[in-house]
């Protein structure tokens, strides 16, 4: 059973991840500072709350696991934000990821599978986008990861660490066995806070922008399982382990969606109206992505099973509405606890 060690196995894909690790044979590892993740979704193997920033922590892991491999979701991965307070972003995902490669070469473990983002081809100068597209980030977001992929490269010339970094597109959707899904303190991501505002936690959705060059005015996204994104991880893996060379894959639909045609699959599975309001748009949003993802499907043989944008809502929808009715009933079972205290 191969040790891999999943860091940010605690967040939204690093949750999945270590679920499809554990059901595949592998033994995963998490290492997560909690600091966007939640210690309840890892389900399965160890967790090592601490941070890839602290080479102590790393050195420990390392020492104590004989690590096969690395995959690495531990980036914060709102555009937005990035924007706002970029030192965070290139902070945690550039310097602290460094911490962690040359930990990983220290240990001579030398394979990884890195989490990136289209986000760092920016504007698109053509449609669907592949992987040799031009990379102009627009947001420090896409930046950073984008210099990441370039240490990589030159890490692997200097110290033989192989890497495949998985480009995703947007990732939705969640666990279908119903334990883990997309939960983010404070919610930005589009799918979730339109659910959110169906089932009456929010009074609205603003919808970022109605005057992009797209069919209704609203930015154009292309939305990925979360259990197809882990999938092509096994698959990226297993390749690394079979000795494939670094290279980078783009991961999506190959299918764009509107902002407002999300808001309107949405308001079809829930059967119910939004109310929405039309914003500004976001800084750093790129108005079209859309995914030329042949080259994973021809060289890791990778095929997403969820390629339906109803199906992808419907598993999102399913876990919002799970969570909503735990929150309601911890809420109920306090207000009778209560009750019963002030009766005594
Ligand atoms: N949006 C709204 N209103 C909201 C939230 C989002 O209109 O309240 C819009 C955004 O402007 C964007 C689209 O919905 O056009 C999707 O936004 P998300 O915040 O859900 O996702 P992003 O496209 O900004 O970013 C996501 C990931 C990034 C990744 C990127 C790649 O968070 O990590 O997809 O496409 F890089």
């Amino acid at each position: 059973m191969k040790t891999i060690l999943v860091v940010g196995g605690a967040g939204y894909i690093g949750s999945h991840m270590v679920k499809a690790l554990a059901g595949t044979g592998y033994h995963p590892v998490t290492l997560d500072n909690l600091s966007t993740g939640f210690q309840d979704a890892v389900k399965h193997g160890q967790l090592v709350v601490g941070s890839m920033a602290d080479r102590v922590v790393l050195e420990k892991v390392f020492r104590e696991h004989e690590v096969a491999a690395v995959m690495h979701f531990a980036a914060f991965s709102q555009v937005g934000e990035s924007i706002s307070d970029p030192a965070k972003y290139y902070q945690n995902n550039i310097a602290a990821t460094q911490v962690l490669l040359d930990a990983m070469i220290a240990h001579d473990v030398k394979h990884l599978v890195f989490s990136s983002t289209a986000a760092i081809y920016g504007n698109p100068e053509y449609l669907p986008i592949n992987e040799a597209h031009p990379k102009q980030p627009v947001n420090p977001y896409g930046r950073s990861k984008w210099m990441v992929e370039q240490m990589l490269a030159d890490y692997d010339a200097a110290y033989d660490l192989r890497s495949i970094a998985l480009r995703y597109f947007n990732a939705a959707g969640a666990d279908s066995g119903g334990e883990l899904g997309e939960c983010h303190d404070p919610e930005t991501h589009l799918i979730p806070l339109v659910l959110q505002t169906a089932l009456g936690k929010r009074e609205k959705i603003t919808v970022f922008g109605s005057d992009y060059n797209t069919r209704d005015g609203s930015c154009i996204r292309d939305y990925i399982h979360v259990e197809d994104l882990c999938n092509a991880h096994l698959y990226a893996l297993e390749a690394l382990l079979k000795g494939a060379p670094s290279t980078a894959y783009n991961l999506g639909n190959g299918e764009g969606f509107t902002v407002r045609e999300v808001i309107d699959v949405v308001q079809h599975i829930m059967q119910t109206k939004i109310s929405v309001k039309h914003g500004q748009r976001r800084p750093g949003d790129p108005p079209v992505l859309i995914a030329n993802a042949n080259l994973a499907r021809a060289e890791l043989n990778w095929f997403p099973r969820h390629t339906n944008l109803n199906q992808i809502i419907q598993s999102a929808a399913l876990w919002e509405i799970r969570r909503q009715m735990e929150s309601d009933s911890e809420s109920l079972s306090e207000m009778i606890n209560r009750k019963k205290r002030n009766i005594s």
